[in-house]
């Protein structure tokens, strides 16, 4: 990876990255207030870069804060600009993955609401070195937050606590990457990505009460997949339904969209990545880097 990140945006003020300051006594830390989006700019072969679905992580963070009940937040317009200023101040020569935080940046009880503080970090994040070999992923004897306790719709860093716990045990029991069942026993998603699966030619996935993210990537595989030509269902999936499916692949922003080619050490269909699976991968691709036309309104230019 050439570049490197200089320089950060923490309450709309371009900074250097070394002097972002949070106080260990804020909320943020002490009681993890802190809800965030993970977005990716991608550069296209030509050397200019494009955002991927900003508004609608926009849009989902505007959720999160409103259910954290946190005071006087960021505007979404607001955000916005910050984050289309921040990727080229950074001077990136590849792609460039955004994480951006609202959050508690004050003391106080766990009724305090505010101040709500921001920040956003533009940095080179390698891909997932499995998309074209498939991940081995085992189901987790952890169960999935429940909508009623810490709501998985909403993307807290207090929710991956739970996240890395599974993920944890899934590699030192060998696996690539945990899969998680909800409180109903159904299949919920990865520790950081949706899941999908596919039986005769049909995409299943968890529908949105089933404790999953509200998945950006989600949306757009549903869309795609469908423009396709292919039958999409949201349906609570079982645990066995992932030893029988033909294909199975995770999304996600970080993720993209990688196979998975065993669950439980059981190989997936034939044990290599799937045939749709990577034409909806190379699909996705062109979408993402604006190397075809569609979906235009996806991509906010640089
Ligand atoms: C728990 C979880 N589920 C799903 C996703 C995928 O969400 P998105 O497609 O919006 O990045 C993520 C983040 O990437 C996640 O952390």
């Amino acid at each position: 990876m050439a570049w490197q990140a200089r320089l950060m945006i923490q309450n709309g003020k371009l900074i250097p990255w070394e002097d972002g300051r949070i106080h260990p006594h804020a909320l943020a830390v002490t009681y993890a207030a802190t809800v965030f989006e993970g977005i990716r700019a991608y550069r296209h072969p030509k050397g200019m870069f494009s955002v991927f679905r900003l508004d609608e992580h926009l849009e989902r963070l505007a959720q999160g804060v409103k259910i954290m009940r946190m005071d006087d937040p960021p505007s979404t317009a607001q955000l916005k600009a910050d984050v289309l200023r921040l990727i080229p101040a950074n001077e990136p020569d590849d792609d460039v993955y955004i994480r951006l935080q609202v959050l508690i940046d004050g003391p106080g009880t766990q009724a305090t609401r505010g101040p709500t503080g921001w920040t956003i970090v533009a940095i080179p994040r390698e891909r997932n070195p499995k998309r074209s070999t498939g991940l081995a992923v085992g189901v987790s004897s952890w169960t999935r937050l429940m909508d009623n306790a810490s709501p998985p719709r909403v993307k807290a860093t207090a929710n991956y606590h739970a996240g890395r716990l599974a993920t944890l045990q899934a590699r030192a029991d060998g696996y690539d990457a945990p899969i998680l069942l909800n409180t109903r026993g159904k299949v919920s998603e990865a520790a950081a990505a949706c899941l999908f699966i596919i039986r005769k030619g049909t995409l299943i996935t968890p529908g949105l009460t089933d404790d999953i993210l509200e998945s950006v990537t989600r949306d757009t595989v549903i869309t795609m997949a469908r423009e396709a030509g292919y039958r999409v269902e949201e349906d609570p999936i079982d645990r066995t339904e992932l030893y029988v499916a033909d294909e199975i692949f995770l999304c996600g922003t970080g993720q993209e969209l990688t196979p998975v080619t065993s669950v439980d050490r059981l190989p997936v269909g034939d044990g290599k990545p799937g045939r749709i699976t990577m034409a909806l991968q190379a699909r996705y691709e062109a979408l993402v880097r604006g190397t075809t036309p569609d979906h235009a309104e996806w991509r906010t230019p640089v």
